[in-house]
């Protein structure tokens, strides 16, 4: 392959590869453009590269319009040049939009899905950073295939990614998620960007989370959070209460875990339903937790804590959007999969921490202590933790060390069913 005519055609011959050494390549940090907005440059790695493509996806509604208009407006106040292009809404709404929610800064606007415009607009326009909007809504007469589709939108992608390269210029794409997450789309182009973000959140709730899955120049594990209020995205400083229910109820199947959200923990609300199946096999749906995990606890509430769901359909939800993998969240998930099967509520408020073993044995966690700081914060009065873990409780009324999932139905409350 390598000595195909094509490659020779171009007119390099093996001598003419300069190598540079790697300890002399410039360092990019000192170049990142940063937004100042919430914890927006921290999930980029520090700020926004030069040259580089990042992916804002998310599903259609979610905010993903408002926030990369919010993140241009703060560039344009730092005086970098931004350019916003749009294929889906007119420079009237943009602007109607943009003014409610004092993000006009000096963003310039098109209202164009041309791709050649768009290139034209990273390649010449000067403009530090460009926002395309969507990736989807991206128009081409010489692509052939229709807008939006899978071809069309990797090669619009392709060639923005090298217009971005050739020209230093950064670009923030959005790409419009379906809610199953696969779509012909934005899961195709994430190997050709150098970021990929996601703005998740449930789209009726207030609450959202920017996080990344891929980042060429940082950390994959930071997350910002915000609240979609009628004047635009309000970054949310502590996070500590962001996913729980207003007062949480103390009703049979509900749990609360305290999962690590990049750097930071802060207590997230599990709940669960059982119910009597009238399939062979019944359902198991998860949302927010990996659907492989919660089959594996239940075989370990079974087996290990003699509370048998094997003929029941078994639902899993996260609240409020949350994906959940932190597996210091096992013990919050087996709580709340035993008090929704034995239908009894936990005594107290209760956070759930630790991790569960094949044998039932509850693990030690990273962060313990900042575990415990994060649940004390939310006001939560009882904390469960892992016994392995020794003296990270300080005693209160409610605290307990937890050895195994079959102590588990000794925490609800003996009043019974609730
Ligand atoms: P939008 O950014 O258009 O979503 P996307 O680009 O991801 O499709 O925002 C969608 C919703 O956000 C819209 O239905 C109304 C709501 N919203 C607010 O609640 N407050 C606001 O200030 C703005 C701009 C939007
Ligand atoms: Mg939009």
């Amino acid at each position: 392959m390598p000595t195909s005519g094509r490659t020779r055609a171009r007119g390099s011959t093996p001598r003419s590869v300069e190598p540079v050494p790697l300890s002399e390549s410039p360092a990019v940090d000192g170049k990142r453009l940063r937004t100042g907005l919430g914890d927006v440059d921290l999930v980029l790695g520090g700020g926004i590269v030069p040259g580089s493509v990042v992916l804002l996806g998310g599903a259609p509604g979610i905010g993903k319009s408002t926030l990369l208009l919010q993140i241009a407006g703060r560039l344009s106040e730092r005086d970098h040049e931004v350019l916003y292009l749009s294929g889906e809404e007119s420079a009237h709404q943009v602007g109607m939009r943009s003014r409610r929610i004092g993000a006009a800064g000096d963003v310039g606007f098109v209202a164009t899905g041309d791709l050649d415009r768009i290139l034209a607009a990273i390649g010449e326009s000067g403009a530090h950073v460009v926002c395309v909007d969507s990736v989807q809504a991206v128009t081409s007469p010489g692509l052939g295939s229709a807008a939006g589709g899978v071809a069309q939108v990797r090669e619009a992608a392709g060639a923005i990614q090298a217009a971005a390269k050739a020209s230093g210029v950064a670009v923030f794409l959005v790409g419009h998620v379906t809610k199953g997450g696969a779509l012909a789309g934005p899961r195709t182009l994430e190997h050709l960007v150098d970021v990929v973000l996601h703005f998740e959140g449930q789209r009726a709730g207030e609450n959202r989370l920017l996080r990344s899955s891929k980042n060429r120049f940082g950390s994959v594990d930071e997350m910002a959070a915000f609240r979609m209020e009628a004047d635009g995205l309000r970054p949310v400083e502590d996070p500590s209460s962001l996913f729980l229910s207003d007062g949480v109820p103390q009703s049979s199947g509900t749990a609360l875990a305290v999962p690590l959200h990049g750097s930071r923990p802060f207590p997230a609300e599990v709940q669960a339903l059982v119910a009597r199946s009238r399939f062979a096999n019944p359902q198991r749906i998860s949302t927010g937790f990996p659907p492989r995990r919660l089959a594996i606890l239940l075989a370990v509430l079974e087996r290990r804590g003699g509370i048998p769901l094997g003929d029941h359909d078994v639902f899993l939800n996260v609240v409020g959007g949350l994906r959940m993998t932190d597996p210091a969240a096992d013990l919050a998930v087996l709580a709340a999969l035993a008090s929704a099967g034995l239908d009894r509520s936990y005594a107290d408020t209760t956070a759930f921490i630790g991790e569960v073993g094949l044998g039932g044995e509850v693990r030690a966690v990273s962060h313990g202590p900042a575990r415990v700081r994060s649940a004390r914060s939310a006001g939560i009065s009882a904390v469960v933790a892992p016994r392995a873990l020794g003296g990270i409780l300080d005693g209160r009324a409610g605290d307990r060390p937890i050895g195994h999932v079959s102590e588990i139905r000794s925490l609800m409350d003996p009043e019974g069913a609730t």
